[in-house]
């Protein structure tokens, strides 16, 4: 059998490329349905883009290499593209667009949108084997127990990262790369919870707390979620994409609230108030008892000089963390590195070296923060690809 263009993955960038990429295009994909990490995105709305994404939301070893797809398909391409199919949305914070519906939408839009350009799909179909004759790729499939050879004049990879084996996520797409010569840079799981060896914040499981988190010369300001096994929340997800085993997390858990000078007035207003119960006006009550021996929260306001004030203040701007690790690709929401942007064109990604090889989505070394724009960079990248096929 024969197709012009055979795309490996029906996620979010395999199924963009295939209504992009002409006729004459077979998807194919191991799982019993599409866009599985579509439909679980989102709490089930699916984040599907970002009003303020740009390249600087991505990591890359080559910071410019995701511009050209980005400004080409942006994420008003995408909004008009939901209004075409009369899918309604909302910001929900930070710039961050989810269905107003449910995120099985935007399969269903994605499916339509393949069939329309005559796209077909095979489902619960390995790729067992992948040659190059010199003029075709050879794929060698099973497609539910049925052995099959297909030839094809283009092969686009889209087959994601590592995250959440569970979910059907393999390392195809590396191992496609390294078979045609092109790098993989190192990989690891991101925008994933982090772990402590001893979970120093167990007893305040299920608190949460606006924060800034740095991480070097990053940081972020979003909620930090303490839970049974570590840290969570968007904060600490966006920040693990930053952070290395071995070193520290700088926590300000009052960003921008000049504590010492607010208490000082609330000294000469409420001498006889607690420390204690004045602290819970700015973070939750169990948090501050949690601190309370390390940072000695004890005693009146009255009782506070200035300098011990300004100590709580500096030490409340800058708790330091020291995870040991994270939870890992069993609950990343992606990985971070991947297929190197070296050996790829950032126009149409395909290989520098391989006519007709393409890489698109997450198995590239492009990593988008928490908040839309990974999906962005599918959508984009996926795009950028079927244009050019
Ligand atoms: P994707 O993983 O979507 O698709 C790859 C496809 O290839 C899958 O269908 C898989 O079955 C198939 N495949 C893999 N190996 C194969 C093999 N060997 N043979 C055949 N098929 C194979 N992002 C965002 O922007 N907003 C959000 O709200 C969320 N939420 C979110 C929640 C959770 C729980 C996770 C795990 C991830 C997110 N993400 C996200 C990240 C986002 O889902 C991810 O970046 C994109 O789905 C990547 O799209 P791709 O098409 O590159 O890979």
């Amino acid at each position: 059998m024969q197709v012009e263009t055979l795309i490996l993955g029906a996620g979010a960038a395999g199924m963009m490329c295939a209504a992009h990429a002409g006729p004459d295009v077979l998807v194919i994909d191991h799982a019993k349905a599409p866009g599985e990490k579509i439909r679980i995105s989102g709490g089930g709305r699916c984040n599907f883009t970002n009003l303020h994404a740009s390249p600087a939301n991505f990591i890359s070893a080559n910071p410019h290499f995701c511009k050209s797809a980005l400004s080409r398909y942006t994420q008003w391409d995408f909004i008009d593209l939901l209004a075409r199919h009369g899918i309604t949305w909302h910001e929900k914070t930070l710039g961050q667009l989810f269905c107003d519906g449910k995120s099985p939408q935007i399969i269903a839009m994605l499916q339509n949108e393949m069939a329309a350009a005559g796209a077909a799909l095979w489902l619960k179909t390995e790729m067992k084997k992948l040659s190059h004759d010199g003029t075709l790729f050879i794929a060698h499939l099973d497609r539910d127990g049925q052995n099959i050879t297909m030839t094809a004049r283009n092969v686009v990879v889209a087959t994601g990262g590592k995250s959440i084996p569970k979910m059907g996520a393999t390392g195809l797409a590396y191992d496609i790369a390294r078979q045609f010569g092109h790098a993989v840079t190192d990989t690891r799981p991101a925008l994933v919870p982090l772990t402590f060896s001893d979970n120093p914040f167990a007893e305040l499981s299920g608190v949460a707390v606006p924060a800034r988190l740095s991480a070097g010369s990053t940081s972020f300001d979003e909620a930090l979620l303490f839970t049974h096994r570590g840290l969570s929340g968007p904060a600490i997800l966006q920040i693990s994409s930053y952070w290395r085993e071995g070193e520290e997390i700088i926590a300000d858990l009052l960003p921008d609230v000049p504590l010492a000078n607010l208490l000082r007035d609330r000294r000469r207003e409420a001498g006889k108030r607690k420390l204690a119960s004045e602290l819970a006006h700015y973070l939750p009550a169990r948090l501050v008892a949690h601190l309370s021996k390390e940072m000695q929260i004890e005693g009146n306001l009255a009782d506070q000089s200035d300098a011990r004030l300004a100590e709580l203040d500096a030490a409340l701007h800058h708790l330091v963390l020291k995870p040991n690790g994270s939870e890992g690709y069993r609950t990343a929401e992606v990985t971070l590195g991947g297929i190197s942007t070296a050996g790829l064109s950032s126009q149409t990604m395909m290989s520098a070296t391989v006519p007709g090889l393409y890489f698109i989505g997450e198995a590239l070394d492009v990593t988008g923060w928490l908040g839309g724009y990974n999906f962005q960079w599918a959508w984009s990248s996926g795009w950028a690809a079927g244009q050019a096929i």
